[in-house]
């Protein structure tokens, strides 16, 4: 599998920490020092339909491609602006497109799980041309009463056209279930027969300790994993793409795999956690700012509720755009190191 293209999306609504301290007990000093994050983006209502739209078609533009090419569309989300049609269904609409459409859910390792599918579809011969969608709303479903939490997220969204070819070197997922790590339940509907719930709703609900320990462990035997499969050390890799779920779990990943900070790019701070789209959006940003050429090998590494993980090298295919945005400071400072857990 090759990427042919990419693009990504964020929403305009940018709500930096001063914003939540009008409303909840934290401030802007206690979320920078601890997570890395100074502001995040969040949509309005109903606006993920559009953000992951318009990621896709920036990625068919790159690939040179039309709707009409595409054979599947896969969309890794937690949750759509629905719960039916699929997120993929609306950007099929929105892109003139006839494939088969389906979402896949895989929290914050979904875009790798979706690059996964994608490539064993075209492996088996079955399509020439996916578009693989990572796009979330977890804004919308964070308890924004719950300060442990809802500082960490913001919404986005990145794709990519997958194409045949041999960019795809290695890739592992794993999944180990933790519920109480990290979980939401669903909200109950109004069926007289089911009885009340034992537990109420609270939006997210995350044991931070435990997330930051399977984190840290998982990502750094995954990246070690699949750097074994390709033969290069996880070090010699040109980019080591972290998920963007937390930058004391970046720094730690980076510090105990002694990996060099210039290859360890971060947007957290500006973006907050966008869970399946943090990959995609980060990839795009390098991209764009003309940062990745032909021959460099990229490791990804996403781990997310369930608990999930996944990771993967690549080895980049595409010259840099013709025209090349800013690079946005993708080199933040670390934070302070969270103790041992
Ligand atoms: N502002 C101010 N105080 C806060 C805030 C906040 N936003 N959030 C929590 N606190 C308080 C707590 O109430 C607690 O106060 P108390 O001691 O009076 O009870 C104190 O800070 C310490 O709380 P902890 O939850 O123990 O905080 P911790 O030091 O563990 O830091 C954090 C929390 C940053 C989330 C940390 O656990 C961490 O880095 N975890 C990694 C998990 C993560 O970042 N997940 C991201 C999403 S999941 C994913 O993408 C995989």
């Amino acid at each position: 599998m090759n990427i042919l293209g990419i693009g990504s999306a964020l929403p305009e609504q940018t709500v930096t920490n001063h914003q939540l301290e009008a409303f909840l007990d934290t401030s802007d000093e206690w979320i920078k020092s601890r997570t890395g994050i100074a502001q995040r983006r969040v949509m309005k209502e109903s606006e993920l339909t559009s953000l992951a739209l318009s990621a896709a078609q920036k990625a068919l533009r790159d690939a040179g491609l039309k709707g009409a090419d595409l054979d599947m569309i896969l969309v890794a989300t937690t949750m759509g602006d629905y719960v039916f049609p699929s997120l993929s269904c609306l950007i099929q609409e929105g892109l003139g497109a006839t494939c088969p459409a389906m979402d896949l859910h895989a929290a914050c390792a979904g875009f790798i799980y979706a690059l996964e599918t994608a490539d064993s579809f075209i492996k088996a011969g079955k399509a020439k041309h996916i578009l693989v969608v990572g796009a979330e709303a977890i804004t919308r479903l964070a308890n924004w009463e719950d300060r442990a939490t809802c500082v960490l997220f913001g919404d986005g969204a990145g794709a990519v056209v997958a194409g045949p070819g041999e960019g795809l070197k290695a890739l592992r997922l794993t999944a180990r279930t933790d519920r109480n790590a990290l979980y939401m339940l669903a909200e109950p509907g109004n069926n007289p027969f089911t009885g009340k719930p034992e537990e109420a709703p609270e939006g997210v609900k995350m044991q931070g300790q435990d997330v930051f320990r399977f984190a840290v462990t998982q990502s750094i035997e995954d990246l070690g994993w699949v750097a074994d499969q390709v033969g290069v050390a996880v070090q010699e890799m040109d980019w080591v793409l972290l998920h963007q779920a937390n930058r004391r779990i970046l720094d730690a990943v980076r510090l105990r795999l002694k990996l060099d900070p210039k290859k360890v790019p971060g947007n957290i701070h500006r973006t907050g956690n966008t869970s399946a789209a943090s990959i995609p959006l980060l990839l795009d940003e390098l991209y764009r700012a003309g940062l990745l050429e032909p021959g460099q090998l990229i490791a990804m590494s996403a781990f997310g509720a369930g608990l999930v993980s996944g990771a993967c090298v690549l080895k980049w295919g595409k010259e840099p755009p013709e025209e090349l945005t800013a690079a946005e400071d993708l080199f933040s400072p670390p934070v302070n190191i969270m103790p041992e857990v």
